[in-house]
């Protein structure tokens, strides 16, 4: 297995938007660590305590090494969800934070965890191998019509009807635990790549509870910033993107401009996988946020397929 190390994307755009007091930094999504270390190199002299969050703990390990230099960093394996009591744990109000969603070039080419259909892998999926189910534990006990409303939701594949078919009939003949069977599953229905490689990223983002925890992220994430202090969010998927926005719906969050911020085109030449990012930051204003001011988000996700708990 080669060893695919991820490129940061939006650097010199991240680094513009983190202005003022930058003692307490927090990268809730640090995957190999690097926008990590580019900003613990360029704020060294400012910053008192680096909190490095990913639930993907083999990950960390790789940022951990790059990272060993810089001794304000704490390691984080766990969701960003944890951010408010880790902070206060430590005594701590992040001043600035930052969410890079999705998953690492490092998760695609490297872990063997079976998130591209290009690779016959374990049918996995998992961010976090410690909890939850594996996908192809999950697509074994879920529903034809869950699986459709799956797919529907986070992928928006067409067919999503026959293919929740077509894996429920394999499903009682083989157990569907590498990315080749489902890839030859989805194969012989006639499904192109691009809609196969939808259907992964349906499944990744229901196996890792995605949405779900994103909100759940970003609460944490407001209650542990300081007044005036930044919250900056990448995003790659439209649903993301359409809860993100809503957040400037919320009194006592304000949207700093420009907004969103897109990659240039020199960026996308170097790193394709930067070629969908949008940037979006907010400040923490002077009003206290209401807890149910967060409502205008959960309500989004509400609507979402819930996760399994089974
Ligand atoms: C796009 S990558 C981040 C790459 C990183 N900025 C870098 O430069 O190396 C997204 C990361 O978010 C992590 N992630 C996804 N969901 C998470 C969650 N709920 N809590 C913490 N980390 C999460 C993934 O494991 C992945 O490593």
């Amino acid at each position: 297995m080669n060893n695919v190390i991820h490129i940061p994307v939006l650097v010199k755009e991240i680094m513009n938007m983190m202005k003022g007091d930058l003692k307490v930094i927090v990268d809730a999504t640090c995957g190999n660590g690097g926008h990590s270390y580019l900003i613990a190199e360029e704020f060294s002299g400012s910053i008192k305590k680096m909190f490095c969050f990913d639930k993907d703990a083999e990950s960390l390990e790789i940022a951990r090494a790059r990272l060993q230099s810089f001794d304000f960093i704490e390691f984080v394996p766990q969701s960003y969800t944890h951010i408010a009591p880790t902070l206060k744990n430590f005594g701590e109000r992040a001043t600035f934070v930052l969410f890079d969603l999705g998953l690492s070039m490092w998760q695609i080419k490297s872990s063997g965890r079976g998130f591209t259909f290009k690779e016959d892998e374990p049918l996995d999926m998992r961010f976090d191998t410690r909890k939850g189910l594996p996908l192809y534990l999950l697509i074994k006990r879920l529903l034809p019509e869950e699986i459709e409303e799956i797919l529907k939701t986070y992928g928006e594949v067409k067919r999503a009807g026959k293919i929740a078919q077509a894996i429920v009939r394999e499903r009682k003949r083989i157990e569907i635990n590498t990315t080749l069977k489902l890839v030859n599953i989805l194969r012989d229905i006639g499904l192109p790549d691009s809609e196969i490689q939808k259907v992964f990223m349906a499944f990744r983002i229901y196996t890792n509870k995605e949405l779900h925890e994103l909100v759940e992220g970003i609460r944490s994430a407001t209650d542990a910033t300081e007044k005036g202090g930044r919250i900056a969010f990448i995003t790659y998927h439209s649903i993301e993107d359409r809860i993100i926005k809503r957040l400037s719906h919320i009194k006592g969050i304000n949207k700093v401009k420009p907004y969103p911020i897109f990659p240039g085109e020199e960026e996308i030449k170097h790193n394709r996988a930067a070629r969908s990012a949008k940037l979006r930051v907010f400040e923490k204003g002077v009003n206290n946020v209401k807890e149910t001011d967060f409502a205008v988000i959960y309500s989004m996700v509400s609507s979402f397929p819930a996760p399994f708990t089974g």
